[in-house]
């Protein structure tokens, strides 16, 4: 039995200090033998986002024990590692420094390859964590720092169909919520106050619902919302407004995700249709049931990963590497961190779309 590479990953692209070690099994499976994820949630709360120094200065405090933590976890002893992935871009320079400096700094330590690692490819690679899965297939990704629509062909292989032009989905939830009172990361607060509340009652704007193809745009309801917010009194209107906000997503995500379909079965040749949904907003229950059902009628099969794995998370920084290293796919030690880093070069102006990226 050939030895199976040993990968420690490494992810501090934002909010999240992150390690795991994967390795696979004789079928070729990726296996998880440790994940740790340590979140700042605590650090930025009062401050109603992250703040970038502050979040590089808590990746410094933990990344150490993180790791150490992930490797003693693993029940692997640090010489049998094979390689060391660590996320390069994007998200925060000051932040993706720290797990860039800390993986090449262990590579070169146990003299092992280094990979540096898109972000992005984390996610759209996740789902191979758990799930047997053939390419293509469609990704829709829904987080606090990105929402798009990607067409995941191959490994390195990745043509991102629409994106936001402006926030991301789960910024889009917590800034609601900040106008509600309530403390960040909102999002989950707004699931919860919205089962109380009609959805109908506020009439919100769906920013280029019938332009831009697939691309996404939440800008505009911050704006619509904060002039309401200013003529609520009583609860209920809280409920109200938190439920119209949801419903409003609902249409907009159900409209573009029909659009994405069509575009994704374009440049496909489909035997099996597969749609993928990752991000912290995919737990939203609400938009989960909307999604599968989307799917259920246009014959898609629809696939939640783990919300442990889908929302930042270093096993999916690790598959990556994996992958990579059974292609020799190494980097030098040199390798820049990338604050901006589309994984799909060529998606800078969607052509056709009218909007610009
Ligand atoms: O992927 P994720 O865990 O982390 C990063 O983006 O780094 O996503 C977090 C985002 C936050 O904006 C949070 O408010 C949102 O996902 N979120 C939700 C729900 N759970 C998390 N938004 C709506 N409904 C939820 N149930
Ligand atoms: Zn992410």
């Amino acid at each position: 039995m050939s030895k199976k590479p040993l990968i420690l990953g490494i992810e501090t692209s934002c909010d999240e200090t992150a390690a795991s070690i994967i390795t696979e099994n004789e079928q070729g499976n990726p296996i998880i033998l440790s994940n740790i994820v340590s979140s700042q949630t605590e650090v930025h709360k009062k401050f109603g986002g992250v703040v970038p120094e502050l979040a590089a200065r808590s990746h410094i405090e933990k990344i150490d024990s993180i790791v150490q933590k992930a490797i003693d976890e693993s029940g692997k002893k640090i010489e049998e590692i094979d390689a060391v992935a660590s996320t390069a871009g994007p998200g925060l320079v000051v932040c993706l420094s720290v797990g860039l400096s800390f993986g090449k700094a262990f590579s070169s330590l146990i003299n092992k390859p280094f990979i540096a690692v898109n972000h992005l490819e984390g996610h759209a690679l996740s789902p191979k964590l758990n799930s047997k899965l053939n390419y293509p297939y469609l990704v829709l990704l829904i987080s606090g720092g990105h929402s798009q629509f990607l067409n995941v062909q191959a490994l390195g292989k990745y043509k991102r169909l629409g994106t936001t032009i402006d926030d991301a989905l789960g910024e889009a939830f917590d800034k609601t919520a900040k106008l509600l009172g309530i403390e960040f990361p909102g999002g989950p607060m707004i699931e919860i106050l919205a089962k109380k509340g009609n959805p109908n009652k506020y009439n919100l704007p769906k920013p280029i619902l019938n332009k831009g193809g697939c691309n996404l745009s939440f800008a505009g309801l911050k704006t619509a919302i904060l002039k309401i917010t200013k003529n609520i009194k009583t609860d209920q209107e809280k409920f109200d407004l938190a439920a119209s906000f949801q419903k409003t997503i609902e249409e907009i995500l159900y409209k573009k995700t029909r659009i994405a379909f069509t575009e994704f079965e374009k440049q496909n040749n489909l035997k099996n249709k597969i749609f993928v949904i990752a991000g912290g907003v995919a737990s939203n229950k609400s938009i989960r049931s909307m999604l599968i059902n989307l799917c259920k009628q246009e014959n898609y099969e629809s696939i939640f990963p783990p919300i442990q794995l889908c929302s930042d998370n270093a096993a999916m920084i690790a598959m990556v590497g994996l992958e990579k290293f059974k292609l020799k796919q190494f980097d030098k030690l040199d390798y820049p961190a990338k604050p901006r880093w589309p994984l799909d070069e060529n998606a800078v102006f969607l052509k056709g779309a009218g909007v610009q990226l």
